[in-house]
C-alpha cells in the first residue's frame, strides 16, 4: 500500500480571541508537520450569541501573536466560513490537529472528529495534549476576567492583552 504523508494540516477554532494555549497548539502542529493554516471559523452562530471579536480582528490578533513567536515559516492564518472539512479540502491540508485540555473536551471533541470523518474520510484528526500549565485556559475564561479587569497578560499574547483592554474601556 502506499503511504501517502501528511505535510499540512489545519488548526481550527473560533480564536476569540487567541490564548497561549492555542498559541502553544499551533506551535506543536508546526513542530510535527511542515505546514501549518490556522482556521479562524466564522463561527457568527456561535451559541447564538455571536463572537467578542469579528472575523477580522481574530484572524489579525492571531497573526500578530505568531509574529511575537520564533516561528514564521509554514504557519499560515486565514478565515473561513462553512465547514471544516470544505476548508481542509480547499487549502490542501491532509488533516486536523486541535488541542485537548481535559476529559471534558473529549466528548466534544469525539463528537466533531468522528461528524467530519464520515464527511470526509481523507482527512485525519490529530489530538495534542494541551500544555498542563494552560489546562483551566479558554477564550471565554480569557473574556470573563479581562471584562471584570482583571490583568490576564500571563494568560494570552502581548498584543491580545492590549487588545482586551481597549475591547472593555469601551465595553463596560
Ligand atoms: O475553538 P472552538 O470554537 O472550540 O472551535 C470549534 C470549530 C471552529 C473548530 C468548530 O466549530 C468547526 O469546525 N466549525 C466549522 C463548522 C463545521 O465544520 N461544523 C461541523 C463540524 S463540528
Amino acid at each position: 500500500m502506499a503511504v501517502h504523508h501528511v505535510q499540512h494540516v489545519v488548526v481550527p477554532g473560533t480564536f476569540d480571541p487567541v490564548t497561549l494555549g492555542h498559541i502553544d497548539v499551533i506551535l506543536r502542529a508546526r513542530k510535527l508537520f511542515p505546514r501549518v493554516t490556522v482556521g479562524v471559523a466564522d463561527s457568527r452562530n456561535k451559541r447564538g450569541v455571536g463572537t467578542t471579536f469579528s472575523l477580522d480582528e481574530r484572524v489579525l490578533m492571531v497573526r500578530d501573536a505568531l509574529k511575537l513567536t520564533d516561528v514564521r515559516d509554514g504557519v499560515e492564518v486565514l478565515p473561513f466560513t462553512g465547514l471544516l472539512v470544505d476548508f481542509c479540502h480547499e487549502v490542501g491540508a491532509g488533516g486536523v490537529v486541535k488541542g485537548l485540555r481535559a476529559m471534558t473536551d473529549f466528548e466534544y471533541e469525539l463528537q466533531q472528529a468522528d461528524l467530519n470523518s464520515h464527511m470526509a474520510p481523507d482527512l485525519e484528526s490529530i489530538f495534542v495534549m494541551s500544555n498542563p500549565e494552560y489546562g483551566y485556559l479558554s477564550s471565554s475564561i480569557v473574556r470573563e476576567l479581562a471584562s471584570l479587569g482583571s490583568d490576564v497578560s500571563t494568560l494570552v499574547p502581548a498584543n491580545v492583552a492590549a487588545e482586551l483592554r481597549r475591547h472593555y474601556a469601551h465595553n463596560r
